[in-house]
């Protein structure tokens, strides 16, 4: 899959899932977007919670005021952090604004220890016509080390 062009699209509140996506960068290269809402997020556990729930609960979507071009990569890495065992909604608002047909994705998150594959269900369902493929997903404590585990799962995807 040498000759495929990435990208690496990431969502991150309090750094964590950025520092994860820059060791997956180092090792795959292509482009990097970070995910930014219009309207930060707080880093307060309470105040994302009772804003997403909210969100979750009204149907809003988190704009988004920069984006990019996707139709130029065929290979999509999208990045999150865990919440509610689930994808954060600007990662929810980016997958359903975007036209995944025909191109591979594969989701990567960063967790406080919590399963992930609920949210790697959520992409299938959001990244129309994509096909996703297995996820990663490192604890916050282990993305300095994660190196051999980023390279393991490249190999089972197919990318490495
Ligand atoms: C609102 C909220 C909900 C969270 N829910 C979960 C969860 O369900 N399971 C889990 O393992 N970690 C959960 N976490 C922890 C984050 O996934 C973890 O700290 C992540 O590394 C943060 O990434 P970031 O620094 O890129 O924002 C939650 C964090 C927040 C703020």
């Amino acid at each position: 899959m040498s000759e495929k062009s990435f990208l690496l699209a990431y969502y991150s509140s309090s750094g964590n899932t950025k520092a994860l996506a820059q060791n997956i960068h180092q090792i795959v290269g292509g482009e990097i977007f970070e995910i930014k809402p219009q309207k930060p997020y707080s880093k307060s556990f309470l105040s994302i919670l009772l804003r997403s729930g909210l969100d979750l609960v009204t149907g809003n979507k988190t704009p988004l005021p920069s984006t990019t071009d996707i139709s130029k990569y065929d290979v999509i890495f999208v990045g999150y952090p865990l919440w509610i065992s689930n994808t954060p909604s600007p990662i929810n608002t980016f997958l359903s604004d975007h036209n995944f047909a025909g191109k591979t994705v594969i989701p990567f998150c960063t967790t406080g220890g919590g399963k992930a594959g609920k949210s790697f269900g959520n992409v299938q369902k959001l990244a129309k016509g994509a096909t996703v493929l297995d996820g990663l997903q490192v604890r916050a404590g282990n993305i300095a080390a994660s190196k051999e585990a980023i390279e393991k799962w490249l190999i089972k995807v197919g990318i490495k």
